[in-house]
């Protein structure tokens, strides 16, 4: 559904009414492009204490052919980034012509206690009016719970509320992440790094990513501009909505699709399934036989690489007026059905060896939401499922993640109320909604051969709503 608010006011008569009168001004978020570089854009680099991942994000931004700068605390970077082939300048924070940068990266492994805090501090102050509209904020940080010394602990976490605080108050359409890469695992960083750099994470803000080493070496895709090519994905409620989305960004990276949908929506499905130069699959999630006719189907093919569970329904009314009926259909669909497919899934061995497997929680399964007590308690439970599979998946080489959206553009979110839905536009860090194609870059970033240390992770696609936030 269209934002008519968002586009009156980045044109002509409608930016100049709504800065005289001080209301805000939603950014239109860059999107992905193909052919497009990852960024667009220098990247301004710092750092405190003993930086660790220097030399790491120095051959990772060479291979993305980008432009780094770096701020004076870290003058280690000129001599690592030359050796990497990079080419780098020093920025700098005074004077007429401060330059302005796409990008704010900063190591923070280094820092052992809060008392070093204080690198943090004069970055982030100095180059907080340098970043560029829809820029982005990188902070790495190390694996609090990994942390030895109770103080690196408290540092690291404390990471946690400066990237919240930096994506609340920059705006325009520029967003802050935190990753914490645990050691060992600084070989997996790549397909994260550029994930956050591009604008195919664009209404992904304030968010904590967890990058684990994986038991099992994966190797990152040989080519990043076709990074699914030659996986097969099988993406489920993909007739229409999110699911379509996801499908159309899976092929677009080079995947077979197979998509699914109940029977009823064949016609749609066989529609997209033949534009994409996929499958289709008309079985009902919730039918006695399905498990096992997905596994024979995956069989048949020789095995699934990538599993999306997103088909989902809602059946909302206030607990005092739900039927009995509206609870169980709800759990079927959201989350029962998707533990008997994994397990049938996971059982007969239809999963390829570093699989993946995606589930669509939802930012009601965080937040909770009236009416919603039969959903919200679905998707809590995908959480709850993704966390306490993703360890004993991890080795077998199989990652199991989450995505849970907020309030995305759907014929879903397009028959709410007028009240809730602006509400739902504007409560949010982007002030604005997500579109699906947002939820399907964020799948297609977990489904990547090179995405091996992420396994267990919630991301919220949700341009940091206040909701559960
Ligand atoms: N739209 C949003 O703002 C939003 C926000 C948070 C989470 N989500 C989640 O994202 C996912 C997709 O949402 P959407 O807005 O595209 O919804 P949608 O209703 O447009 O699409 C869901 C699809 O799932 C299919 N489906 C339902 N039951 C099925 C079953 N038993 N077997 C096979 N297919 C089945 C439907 O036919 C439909 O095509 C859902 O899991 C939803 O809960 C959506």
């Amino acid at each position: 559904m269209k934002d008519s608010y968002l586009n009156f006011t980045n044109v002509g008569i409608g930016a100049r009414l709504t800065s005289i009168l001080g209301l805000p001004r939603p950014e239109i978020l860059e999107r992905y492009e193909t052919e497009k570089p990852t960024i667009t854009g220098a990247v301004l680099l710092g750092g405190g204490g003993k930086s660790e991942l220097l030399e790491v994000l120095a051959t990772l931004f060479e291979s993305m052919r980008t432009q780094t700068l770096f701020h004076s605390q870290i003058p280690e970077w000129l001599k690592i980034a030359n050796d990497s082939g990079l080419i780098t300048g020093r920025w700098e924070a005074e004077g007429t012509h401060v330059q302005k940068v796409k990008a704010l990266v900063f190591d923070a492994t280094g820092l052992k206690e809060s008392s070093e805090s204080e690198a943090l501090h004069r970055f982030f102050h100095d180059s907080a009016k340098s970043i560029l509209p829809c820029g982005r904020v990188i902070v790495f940080g190390r694996t609090p719970e990994h942390c030895n010394q109770p103080r690196k602990a408290a540092m690291q976490a404390g990471l946690e509320g400066l990237i919240r605080s930096l994506a609340k108050e920059y705006k325009r359409g520029v967003a802050a992440q935190l990753v914490y890469v645990a050691e060992g695992a600084e070989n997996q960083m790549e397909s994260t790094l550029r994930f956050l750099l591009s604008p195919r994470s664009a209404y992904v803000s304030g968010q904590v990513i967890r990058i684990a080493k994986p038991k099992k070496v994966s190797r990152a895709p040989r080519d990043w501009s076709a990074p699914l090519s030659g996986k097969k994905i099988l993406v489920t409620g993909s007739a229409r909505g999110i699911g379509t989305a996801i499908a159309e960004v899976m092929a677009r990276d080079g995947a077979k699709v197979i998509c699914l949908d109940i029977p009823q929506a064949q016609s749609e499905l066989e529609k997209l399934a033949a534009k994409l130069d996929g499958s289709a699959l008309a079985v009902d999630l919730t039918g006695d036989d399905a498990p096992e006719t997905l596994v024979s189907e995956a069989r048949a093919s020789g095995g699934w690489d990538v599993i999306v569970h997103n088909a989902g329904i809602t059946r909302d009314k206030k607990m005092a007026n739900m039927r009995a009926d509206l609870w169980n259909s709800v759990i079927d669909v959201n989350l029962s059905a998707q533990e008997r497919i994994n397990d049938a899934l996971l059982g007969g061995g239809a999963i390829n060896k570093s699989g993946r497997i995606i589930c669509v929680s939802s930012i009601s399964g965080i937040a909770g939401n009236v009416g919603q007590a039969n959903y919200a308690f679905s998707k809590a439970g995908v959480i709850g499922m993704v966390k306490s599979l993703a360890p004993s998946l991890a080795r077998q080489g199989i990652t199991i993640n989450a995505v849970a959206p907020g309030f995305i553009e759907t014929q879903m979110t397009a028959s709410m109320p007028l009240g809730v839905r602006e509400a739902g536009r504007r409560l949010n860090s982007m002030q604005q909604g997500g579109q699906p194609e947002d939820v399907a870059e964020a799948v297609a970033w977990f489904a990547s051969s090179g995405s091996g240390g992420v396994t267990g992770n919630i991301i919220r696609v949700c341009g940091q709503s206040l909701l559960g936030a």
